[in-house]
């Protein structure tokens, strides 16, 4: 599957002709069925239907970086993430769309509605007035967000784990945990001030693999990390000191549960982390480049350190 998605993950694409068909014809449904009184579905008036208050002002990432923990709820975009969403066990709340995504997503709908969420569906127009950019991708569901588990029990069975200190893009935060899906990593750690992995776009980049490899907030940070090695890890920082070992020096003696410790954006990680881990990894650069993008260094480490390489 290369990074433009090309694989199972994609979204339902739209062409000229409109939305591809992907449900079963025997459950597909009419326009006239969403006007159905059976309670799951509703006709969206606009911005002031309470039915709609998971959509409003989706491009507000502050406010809803803040909202969407608090009210505890998050939003999935696109046929196959919201389909992974349910697979994963996760609940709806709602599932919004336009009238010309009906029938291509019936399979969808039953699920959702099967799983207990209600089907919100609109005008574009109307649609785009509620979350502030046009729905390109046929539906967004908002879902119940999951407690988030026990670092013990996300660290259970796993032998390579990521552990994010406070990175802030939620860019970077999906295609890490989509490397970490595709190449190995059985968990993923993030601090206190890390960007929410499920916040709508670490979702999308991440392909919904932010709902298949178990993660969970580890603090207090980074004293925590004495947790992982009481647990048989070795903490390994990704870095860049002078002192630190080569990737390909370090691969020759791997231990059998692994840590790798990668650090923000800017200033990479911070002191205190460093005085906490066993060692530091240097992946060698060239080019006169001084460093790689956190994900792409979590993904060259992860495929160097997998088990039996
Ligand atoms: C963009 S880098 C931060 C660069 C920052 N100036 C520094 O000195 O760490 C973000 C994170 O990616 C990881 N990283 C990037 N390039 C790396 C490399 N060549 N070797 C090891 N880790 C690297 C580190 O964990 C780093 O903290």
């Amino acid at each position: 599957m290369g990074p433009s998605g090309t694989g199972p993950w994609e979204s339902v694409p739209v062409n000229a002709a409109g939305p591809q068909t992907t449900g079963t014809v025997g459950s597909a449904r009419t326009e006239l069925d969403t006007e159905r009184q059976d309670g799951a579905f509703h006709r969206v008036g606009g911005v002031e239907d309470p039915a709609v208050a998971d959509f409003v002002g989706l491009t507000d990432v502050a406010l809803r970086s803040r909202r969407e923990p608090e009210q505890g709820l998050y939003l999935a975009e696109g046929e196959k993430v919201i389909r992974r969403a349910l697979e994963a066990g996760h609940r709806p709340r709602a599932l919004l769309l336009s009238d010309r995504w009906v029938q291509p997503l019936s399979l969808l709908i039953d699920r959702v509605v099967g799983a207990g969420g209600r089907v919100l569906v609109g005008e574009p127009g109307v649609l785009e007035s509620i979350t502030g950019f046009h729905v390109h991708r046929g539906a967004i569901a908002s879902m119940h967000r999951p407690v988030l588990p026990s670092v013990e029990r996300v660290l259970a069975g796993a032998r390579r784990v990521l552990v994010l200190e406070d990175v802030v893009d939620h860019t970077n935060v999906g295609a890490v945990f989509r490397s970490a899906a595709g190449i190995g990593a059985q968990a993923v750690l993030v601090t206190p001030r890390c960007a929410d992995p499920l916040y709508r776009r670490a979702v999308r980049v991440s392909m919904g693999t932010v709902f298949q490899v178990p993660w969970t907030r580890i603090a207090p940070w980074p004293e925590a990390l004495g947790r992982l090695k009481e647990s048989g890890f070795v903490v390994a920082a990704l870095g860049l000191s002078a002192q630190a070992c080569d990737l390909d020096r370090f691969v020759l003696d791997l231990p059998e549960r692994l840590a790798l410790v990668l650090g923000t954006e800017g200033d990479g990680l911070s002191g205190r982390a460093l005085c906490e881990v066993d060692r530091v990894v240097r992946i060698p650069m060239a080019g006169g480049v001084d460093s790689l993008n956190v994900a792409a260094a979590a993904a060259v480490a992860l495929w160097a350190v997998r088990p039996g390489a």
